[in-house]
């Protein structure tokens, strides 16, 4: 089956009327959140719908299903072996509050195992159960479900929270107990203790269903939720392998062919015979391509999404001095990776010409410190490289901490990555990836404050577009729990006097404790009815949208406050320049 068909068949099995199936399909959600500073880019399709999962009302209904685009960079290390991606495709489904544990399990085992379907031999399959503690019970229910579909004993696992828990997503926001689903590989056992969360190859995982039965509190407690769902999420890559000849290589599966192959011309060299370096290539420049090329396209530089964005394309350069190839390379195989998943993603299609012209000058960029930085780096590496080299190698020949680090391994030398640390702040350059400040606030946090800060910034955008203009548009916001940022389209600094009148507009809509409606609607009709939005953007067939009195009215997944009067006093902390015509500004509410 090709990864296409797969896709589709998912697609079609939950959308199909009858039974618990029935789920309305919702577009892939942009690799970078919006609204949200919990994360750097959407992890999990579950992500998006962290406010439906603690219990808002979706417009679409309680039954959801998607194919996501994901980007996960906790796995970048394990990029080379057979089955590990940043990128890759999530085959989502959820019940908001609707069908729970058996069910679930029953949709998944026909899905994966019917011959109908995907036709997975069931003796291939296991299960891992979470095995309790002090937090949750031992999940005996999830086992029987799947002892009565016929998963013999001897292929069901009770494994701890490390391996069997899910989320949330930032420090809290839903979570709970998870089953997950492995396929065995023909290979023997590492040991007696081998067990599918063992990274021995014997086992990989083809999906899990989370029983988001929790909320985790910023306490570190977990409050039960009064809403259960479930939350589920397939690889695409793993499962088209393991439903094909090359079971324990997702690099052989048609998607991944021609960027293979067109890393074999350009270097000369053969997949067979290079696959780590191979595989980290075309991973890589495949994750590039999608976040360069996502609706809310990021540009290389050495802070959050961009920094990250950065380090896969250097890697991917740096791995392809290995197989020789020392002219600019990236956009070629960028090409290929677009051609193979256009029709499915129309944004990378659309923004080409975008991706190919920021790969070449990172790669134009790069190469010129290269060569200079490998001597610095050569001559400094006889014994551990200092925080302060470390800098030098990031700071003056482009090279991510992270590449100066794998470079040291390599060598069986250490970095001293505090000592770096220390010098990035000391120069002021400490990337926001390090900072710890990101993981708070965001769709993943509903705390109180985050609420305010959401609606606040409702209300500023009004307030702006009164004071400069209705030509006023949002170009992007981020909001933790301490503060707002707002970036707009404006082409001059504000005066102060403009920034008062701002603030004050703001404070008399608290004060006057106006009424947060919600209301949902088609985005044709939200669009008509006056509602700002992104309309040029995917949104599902249905959308929320959030007025306050006739003053603002925004398209918005929320979480937001009952009344204005619930916020506080509003004060702009900071107007600067975001980029060219681009104005942004940090606020808090007392
Ligand atoms: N949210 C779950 C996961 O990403 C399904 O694995």
């Amino acid at each position: 089956m090709t990864s296409d068909e797969i896709r589709q068949k998912f697609l079609d099995f939950f959308s199909a009327k009858g039974g618990k199936k029935g789920h309305a399909i919702i577009p892939s959600a942009s690799l970078v959140p919006e609204n949200d500073s919990s994360v750097l880019f959407t992890t999990a399709g579950m992500h998006p719908l962290v406010p439906y999962l603690l219990g808002e009302k979706h417009p679409l209904g309680k039954r959801l299903a998607n194919v996501q685009k994901c980007v996960r960079t906790d796995d970048i290390d394990e990029v080379g072996d057979g089955i590990h991606h940043t990128f890759f495709e999530m085959l989502g489904h959820w019940s908001l509050g609707d069908y729970f544990k058996e069910e679930a399990i029953k949709l998944n085992f026909e899905f994966l195992t019917s011959p109908e379907w995907i036709g997975i031999p069931v003796e291939k399959i296991n299960i891992t159960i979470f095995e309790g503690d002090n937090d949750a019970p031992r999940d005996e229910k999830a086992a029987a479900v799947w002892k009565n579909l016929g998963i013999p004993n001897e292929q069901i696992f009770y494994l701890p929270k490390k391996e069997n828990w899910w989320g949330p997503v930032g420090k809290s926001g839903p979570c709970g107990p998870d089953t997950e689903i492995f396929y065995e590989f023909d290979i023997p056992k590492c040991g007696e203790n081998c067990n599918p969360s063992c990274q021995c190859g014997k086992y990989s995982e083809l999906g899990n269903i989370v029983f988001i039965q929790y909320n985790k509190k910023t306490d570190g407690s977990y409050e039960e939720l009064k809403q259960k769902n479930i939350d589920t999420g397939l690889g695409l890559e793993r499962i088209t392998a393991v439903s094909g000849e090359n079971k324990k290589d997702d690099y052989k599966i048609d998607i991944f062919q021609p960027i293979t192959k067109k890393i074999e011309e350009l270097s000369g060299k053969k997949y067979e015979n290079n696959i780590r370096v191979f595989r980290i290539i075309a991973d890589h420049i495949r994750a590039a391509v999608f976040i360069l090329g996502d609706e809310r396209g990021i540009s290389p530089s050495n802070i959050g999404q961009g920094y990250i964005v950065r380090r896969l394309i250097r890697r991917s350069i740096r791995q392809g001095k290995i197989l020789s190839i020392n002219k600019n390379f990236t956009s070629e195989v960028a090409k290929a990776c677009i051609g193979t998943l256009k029709n499915i993603y129309k944004e990378i299609e659309k923004n080409k010409d975008f991706i190919f012209k920021e790969l070449e000058k990172e790669e134009n960029n790069f190469r010129k410190t290269l060569e200079k930085g490998m001597r610095k780096f050569e001559k400094n590496s006889d014994s551990d490289i200092s925080g302060e080299n470390a800098f030098i190698l990031f700071s003056t020949y482009g090279f991510p901490i992270e590449m100066t680090q794998e470079l040291a391994e390599e060598k069986g030398i250490k970095v001293d990555t505090e000592g770096f640390k220390k010098e990035m702040v000391k120069h002021q350059e400490l990337s926001r990836t390090a900072s710890a400040g990101m993981f708070k606030g965001g769709l993943a946090d509903s705390g109180e404050e985050t609420k305010k800060l959401h609606t606040a910034t409702h209300l500023l955008l009004a307030a702006l577009r009164k004071v400069l203009g209705g030509h006023v548009v949002q170009k992007g916001s981020n909001i933790t729990a301490e503060r707002l940022r707002l970036d707009f389209s404006y082409p001059e600094k504000l005066t102060d006097e403009q920034k008062t009148k701002v603030e004050k507009l703001v404070n008399e809509k608290i004060k006057e404790n106006l009424p947060v409606i919600c209301e949902e609607m088609s985005p044709k009709e939200a669009e008509k009815s006056g509602a700002l939005g992104e309309f040029g953007h995917k949104y599902g067939e249905k959308v929320k949208v959030y007025s306050i009195n006739n003053f603002s009215r925004e398209i918005c997944g929320g979480p937001h406050v009952e009344k204005t009067g619930e916020l506080g006093e509003f004060k702009i902390k900071k107007e600067e320049a975001s980029s060219a015509r681009v104005r942004r500004i940090k606020a808090i509410i007392l």
